[in-house]
């Protein structure tokens, strides 16, 4: 359904859990969270219920992002339920990797369509530093798999880290050449751990396609509506080079997107601390779509993160999944 400013929202997003196996130093603090009891996790059925009444205000597209997603016990069952409502025709996950490569062919057997991974570096020891202990071969070798199953497009999310990996952006576009990935440069946005790291490290895109310039041709590509990619590539390369700048170029004038936390909050907006109860009312099918609705109709017009260089949510990433 279309929302008061006459943005069509068919996207949810559902964090599945905020844990995660690493601990990316703009995500998650060093010592870990506080868990979570596995109770006040939305069950499955749960998960279920309300994707089938978005699904009916027009909601065709899900992304199951954590924490890490695939630390879910029995996510193949989850996925394989979700691929089954109707109306859902994209289903896609946000990872960080290290966890696909034994579980790439059984999601997509059971209807996963495609996969977005996280990988800041391609060095080993970067790696290692940035997730607090990550191994990147884990990472690399889920990224072969899921080109040899099809499990495609795969899309790279890399966070623009000033004086951290600016120096591989140019390294990163170069396996465009001969792989259908999609490289995602983001922007690193002031919020939770983030915030402190912003104020040095921050990197517009802008800034770095000025030193991809300097090497290579980028050609603009169409992308759909809806999309917060710029997207670009490089004559006869294969794969696609995208660009999303929350902070520098807002793209809440194409938002498509509501989310839902894992403990069963609707969040109309990342940046926003507005959200709408969906636990208390999954025995009400009327109250519950009603609320879906008040969510969708409370988007904002746009965020103003970029005023204050800080987000107003008091959530974290790894709460939201991003
Ligand atoms: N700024 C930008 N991106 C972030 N992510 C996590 N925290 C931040 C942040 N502060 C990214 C992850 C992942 C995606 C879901 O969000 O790296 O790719
Ligand atoms: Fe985990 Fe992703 Fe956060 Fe890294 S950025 S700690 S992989 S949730």
């Amino acid at each position: 359904m279309e929302d008061k400013y006459g943005r069509k929202i068919n996207y949810l997003r559902v964090s599945l859990i905020d844990r995660c196996n690493l601990r990316c130093r703009y995500c998650m603090p060093k010592e870990g969270i506080i868990k979570r009891p596995y109770n006040e996790l939305l069950r499955f059925e749960d998960i279920l219920k309300i994707i089938k009444a978005a699904a009916h205000l027009g909601i065709n597209k899900i992304r199951y992002t954590g924490g890490e997603p695939l630390i879910v016990k029995d996510i193949d069952y989850l996925i394989e339920e979700t691929a089954k409502i109707q109306g859902v025709s994209d289903l896609a996950i946000t990872t960080n990797g290290t966890l696909l490569y034994d579980l790439a062919d059984k999601l997509k057997s059971v209807g996963l369509k495609r996969v977005n991974i996280s990988l800041d570096t391609l060095k080993r020891d970067k790696f290692n530093y940035i997730t607090r202990g990550g191994n990147i071969d884990t990472v690399l070798k889920s990224i072969e798999k899921c080109l040899s199953i099809g499990l495609t497009p795969v899309k790279i999310n890399v966070v623009l880290i000033k004086g951290f990996n600016d120096e591989e952006v140019v390294d990163f576009i170069r396996i465009t050449k001969d792989l259908p990935i999609e490289i995602r440069f983001i922007e690193l946005m002031p919020i939770g751990q983030g915030e402190k790291l912003y104020k040095t490290s921050y990197l517009s895109s802008e800034n770095v396609l000025k030193i991809i310039k300097n090497t290579f041709e980028l050609v603009p590509q169409k992308t759909h509506s809806g999309s917060t990619v710029s997207l670009y590539k490089v004559d006869n390369y294969r794969g696609n080079i995208g660009f999303i700048s929350p902070m520098s170029c807002k793209f809440c004038k194409n938002c498509n997107r509501i989310r839902l936390t894992s403990v069963g909050n609707l969040k109309p907006c990342l940046h926003s601390d507005k959200v709408i109860n969906l636990k208390s009312c999954l025995n009400n099918a009327e109250l519950l779509t009603e609320n879906l609705k008040q969510g969708i109709l409370s988007k904002p017009l746009q965020h103003n993160m970029d005023s204050k260089n800080k987000s107003e949510s008091n959530k974290m990433m790894y709460q939201i999944g991003g």
